[in-house]
């Protein structure tokens, strides 16, 4: 079961139509795949699921619940869902590092039932996108075709670093996408940068400015049922090609623990009278 976070602290980056795309695109392509909304905002959850249908979030994170009985299905044969919750807001103020190591430990608790676990982050660098990278081996990083976009990744990346240093040693190097690529002269300049920055960590898939993505986040389809011939579609098939070409890395490394990890885990324990607070 492959793990991956989609992060980026900077706001509309397009983290919510790539962990939407990119996980219907894989159930396409046959892998069963889970999408978790990790952000209060709940964009994922509410382009792909009715409110009506979504289970509590919060009951996995202070394990009265195991994590794979709130996963809903959906309507694409193949994508389950864990919704977002309003939880999610208090617990990060009371919890604070503790909601980290809650969400950590709920991925770590997550039977094998899909090939593809897909995170949509909040925009920030927050408790609950580390937990995320915590219990994730794989990073997204999408970013949009745009000067303004380049410090984000700068520092998303740098915290990656920070985290494969020290609390978890197993995280692949992360894959940038470029999104919301148009074009002009200055969309094709911010790429070629990427690509002369960062060299591999650029996937070679790049995704398209359309349209029809917002769209489809309208219909509550995601883009590969609402326009299944359209370009953008096209671009994130190609993305979870790559992403399946990737698969090799996980082959080559089992997974690590550091002492780090091991003072981590024994000393976050969440105090009970947290729960009750909440
Ligand atoms: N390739 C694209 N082409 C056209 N519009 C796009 C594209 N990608 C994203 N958008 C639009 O840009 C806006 C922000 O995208 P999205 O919600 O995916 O970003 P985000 O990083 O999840 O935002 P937030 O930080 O608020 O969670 C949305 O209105 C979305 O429809
Ligand atoms: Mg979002």
């Amino acid at each position: 079961m492959r793990i991956i976070a989609v992060v980026n602290r900077k706001g509309g980056s397009g983290k919510t139509t790539t962990a939407v795309s990119l996980a219907a695109a894989l159930a396409e392509r046959g892998m069963r795949t889970l999408l978790i909304d990790l952000d209060p905002q709940a964009s994922a959850s509410l382009w792909l699921a009715e409110p009506a249908r979504h289970k509590r979030l919060e009951d996995t994170f202070i394990g009265s619940r195991e994590p794979e009985s709130i996963a809903r299905p959906t309507d694409v044969p193949g994508l389950e869902i864990m919704a977002s919750s309003n939880w999610l807001l208090t617990a990060e103020q009371s919890m604070k590092g503790n909601l980290g190591v809650a969400v950590m430990r709920a991925l770590q608790r997550l039977k094998y039932n899909w090939a593809f676990v897909i995170i949509d982050c909040p925009p920030s660098l927050s408790y609950l996108s580390v937990g995320a990278l915590m219990g994730s081996r794989e990073v997204i990083i999408p970013a949009e075709a745009h000067a303004i976009a380049l410090p984000g990744v700068r520092a998303v990346v740098a915290e990656m670093r920070r985290l494969q240093s020290s609390l978890n040693p197993s995280l692949f190097d992360p894959m940038i996408v470029a999104c919301r690529v148009n074009r002009t002269i200055h969309s094709r300049q911010v790429v070629a940068q990427l690509g002369t920055i960062y060299g591999e960590l650029l996937a070679q898939a790049t995704i398209r400015d359309s349209i029809r993505l917002p769209e489809a986040a309208d219909a509550h389809e995601p883009i590969t049922r609402y326009a299944p011939e359209s370009g953008a579609s096209l671009d994130y098939r190609l993305l979870a090609e790559e992403l399946l070409a990737r698969g090799y890395l996980h082959e080559m490394e089992p997974r690590r623990e550091t002492r780090w990890w091991h003072i981590f885990h024994r000393t976050a324990q969440i105090d009970p009278t947290e729960r009750r607070a909440i």
